[in-house]
C-alpha cells in the first residue's frame, strides 16, 4: 500500500496485512492494517511503526515522502508487537539517537522488549511537543488495552491518534469511514467486544474524560482498519452505548453437538425466543469461531449455551468458549444452560456454574435431555426458550 496523504501534511505510512486469518486468536478473514502515521512540519514525528515482518514496507513508504533519516521524533503509543515489531529496525534507519517518545509504563514495557539503550522521553500526561504549526499532546490511556496505552492529539488538525481504540481488523485499499460505508461498524463492534469489552468502565471514564477536556476531535485514526473522518462522533457514540452494556431484544443460542440430539434442543430453544418476538441465532461453535460470537454476544440480551456430557463433563469447545467469554466480561446478560446426555448428565450444571460465576441472571433451570429428545424433550426445550423470550422482552432493554 503506497502511503496516503490523510490531512495535509500527514500521511499513513502503514501497511495492510491481507492475509492474516488469525490475531492472536480473534478470526479476521478480511486480514487487518498496521497504520503508522507521519507528520510533517518544521520538524518531523513519527506516530506508532508495524508488525516486525513488514518494516521494509513502512521504511519504503516512510522514504516515498520523506528520508528516514530527516524524522525528529518517534511515538509509540502501545507497546504489543503488531505496533513496535518494527522499532528496531525503523529507529536504526531513522537514527538511535532520536528520542523516542511513550508512556512511563511504555518506558518500562518497551524496555523489556527491546535490549537497545533508546533515548526514552517519558511523557508527563497532556504534555505537549511543539513540531512547528503542529503540536503533538499525549494522553495517558492506561489499560486501553494495556498498562502502556496512550494517545497522541494534534489540536490544531483535530486529529486523534488513538492506538489500538476505535480500531476494526479491515485491510483494504479504502482508508476512511466514508468509502466503505456502514458495514465497518460490523468489524468495530467486533473489534470492541473481542478486545475491549472488559474494559468498559475505563472506556466511560475515557470518553467522560475527553469530552470535559473538549477536544474538537474531527478525525481519528486508530492503529487498525480506516481512519474515522467522516463521523469520528459515531465510532464514539458507538463506544458509549457498549460500554453502557446496552442490549437489544436480542439472544445467542451457542452449542456443541455429537449426535445432534444437543443441536434439536438448540433449534427448539432458538424457535421458542423468535415467537417471543426475540432476534436469535443457534451458533454451532465448530461451524463458528468464537470471536464472531462474541460480536453477537455483545448486544445480546440472553446467552443460552448447550453442551453434551462428554467424559463426565463438558465438550471441550465449550469449555474453551465459557473460557473466553468469562475473561471478556460481559454483563447484565440473562443465562441459560441445556444439553443431552446418555448416562451421567453433568454437563448441564457444570455450564450454569460457569454462567453463574460471570453473574449472568439464570431465569430458569437448566434442561436436559436424556439421549435423543423426543416430542416431550423438544416440547420442554421450546418452552424454555419462550421463558427466556419473555424475560428478554420484560427487561425492556
Ligand atoms: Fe494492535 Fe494492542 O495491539
Amino acid at each position: 500500500m503506497k502511503p496516503v496523504e490523510i490531512s495535509k501534511g500527514i500521511y499513513d505510512v502503514g501497511v495492510n496485512d491481507w492475509n492474516i486469518k488469525d490475531f492472536h486468536g480473534y478470526s479476521t478473514p478480511y486480514g487487518t492494517s498496521y497504520n503508522a502515521f507521519l507528520v510533517i512540519d518544521e520538524k518531523i514525528a513519527l506516530i506508532d511503526t508495524v508488525k516486525s515482518e513488514f518494516a521494509d514496507q513502512l521504511i519504503d513508504n516512510i522514504s516515498a515522502i520523506v528520508d528516514p533519516r530527516k524524522i525528529d521524533y518517534v511515538v509509540s503509543n502501545h507497546t504489543e508487537m503488531d505496533h513496535s515489531g518494527a522499532l528496531a529496525r525503523v529507529m536504526h534507519r531513522i537514527g538511535e539517537e532520536k528520542p523516542l517518545y511513550c508512556s512511563k509504563m511504555g518506558h518500562k514495557n518497551l524496555s523489556q522488549h527491546f535490549s537497545h539503550d533508546w533515548h526514552y522521553h517519558p511523557i508527563e500526561n497532556s504534555e505537549e511537543l511543539s513540531l512547528g504549526e503542529k503540536t503533538l499532546t499525549f494522553l495517558e490511556t492506561r489499560m486501553l488495552h494495556w498498562p502502556d496505552s496512550m494517545f497522541t492529539f494534534i489540536k490544531e488538525d483535530g486529529i486523534l491518534f488513538s492506538s489500538d481504540a476505535f480500531g476494526q481488523h479491515y485491510a483494504g485499499f479504502e482508508k476512511f469511514d466514508d468509502v466503505v460505508g456502514h458495514t465497518i461498524m460490523l468489524h468495530a463492534q467486533k473489534y470492541y467486544a473481542n478486545i475491549l469489552m472488559l474494559f468498559a468502565p475505563l472506556i466511560q471514564k475515557l470518553v467522560d474524560k475527553v469530552r470535559q477536556m473538549g477536544l474538537d476531535i474531527k478525525m481519528i485514526c486508530p492503529d487498525h482498519g480506516i481512519i474515522w473522518r467522516q463521523s469520528p462522533g459515531k465510532i464514539i457514540d458507538a463506544y458509549v452505548q457498549w460500554s453502557r452494556h446496552h442490549t437489544e431484544h436480542k439472544a445467542v443460542v451457542v452449542y456443541d453437538t455429537m449426535w445432534h440430539s444437543t443441536e434439536k434442543m438448540a433449534d427448539a430453544i432458538a424457535t421458542g425466543l423468535y415467537e417471543q418476538g426475540v432476534r436469535v441465532r443457534p451458533m454451532y461453535l465448530r461451524k463458528w469461531h468464537r470471536s464472531d460470537i462474541m460480536t453477537d454476544v455483545l448486544d445480546a440480551k440472553a446467552v443460552v449455551v448447550g453442551s453434551p456430557t462428554l467424559n463426565n463433563g463438558l465438550f471441550p469447545t465449550i469449555s474453551d468458549f465459557l473460557t473466553y467469554m468469562k475473561g471478556l466480561k460481559p454483563q447484565q446478560k440473562i443465562g441459560g444452560a441445556f444439553g443431552s446426555y446418555g448416562w451421567s448428565g453433568e454437563s448441564v450444571k457444570l455450564i450454569q456454574q460457569e454462567l453463574e460465576a460471570m453473574k449472568f441472571d439464570i431465569i430458569e433451570p437448566g434442561i436436559k435431555s436424556h439421549f435423543v429428545p423426543d416430542t416431550d424433550g423438544s416440547n420442554t426445550a421450546y418452552e424454555f426458550g419462550k421463558k427466556i423470550g419473555q424475560a428478554i422482552i420484560a427487561s425492556g432493554d
